[in-house]
């Protein structure tokens, strides 16, 4: 088997039809940002921009992600924003159990490429693809489990806050606590600068 690359990684997606959802994209969509990061954002699967432009989270969902990120100042492109799916599912459904985990291989890849310390799972499909199918997004966001030594956290994805402001407060109290995660083993004041008041 070949050497673990990000050209392996590229290649192997942009080749990848292990499932159906390779029909009828524009691009597909592997992931972007800081390789090196100690932060990876995981969510669910691109949107219609996303899947016109080739990247995660440009859509109107990721400009929230973006002041979201900025609201405890870590700039967008310091930490490394994919998805659990790397294709479009045909008018933004839910990606099918067998969809992810065909593409798991992609994520298990380039998360062992980043080798992130701590993961924010952006809802549910993302946090129950990887920290387990018994994940209730509103009753576990905000709580940490570890796994391997990696830190993750569940939160509202944000086209759920989109849709309903009213999640916003706690999607605020979910930044805060990352925040804290990040403060807590040494990773926010050395790499995203100085912590906000
Ligand atoms: N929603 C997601 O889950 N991912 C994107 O990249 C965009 C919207």
């Amino acid at each position: 088997m070949s050497e673990l690359s990000w050209a392996l990684f590229r290649q192997q997606v942009a080749a990848c039809t292990l499932c159906p959802l390779h029909q009828g994209i524009h691009n597909k969509v592997p992931g972007q940002g800081d390789v090196h990061a100690p932060l990876m954002l995981i969510g669910e699967g691109p949107g219609q921009v996303e899947d016109e432009e080739g990247l995660a989270f440009v859509g109107p969902a990721g400009q929230l992600l973006t002041r979201m990120l900025a609201a405890i100042s870590l700039p967008r492109d310091r930490v490394y924003i994919c998805n659990i799916v790397k294709c479009r599912p045909p008018n933004n459904r839910v990606p099918e159990e067998a969809e992810a985990e065909a593409c798991k291989l992609h994520l298990r890849n380039q998360t062992a490429l980043v080798r992130p310390r701590v993961i924010v799972l952006l809802g549910s499909t993302a946090a129950r693809n990887t920290i387990g199918p018994e994940i209730r997004i509103t009753r576990d966001r905000g709580r940490w489990f570890e796994r391997k030594g990696v830190w993750m956290m569940p939160t509202y994805h944000p086209s759920a806050l989109l849709r309903d402001v009213s999640k916003k407060r706690e999607a605020w109290e979910d930044m805060q606590s990352l925040r804290d995660k990040l403060i807590e083993m040494g990773l926010y004041e050395d790499i995203y600068g100085h912590p906000t008041e």
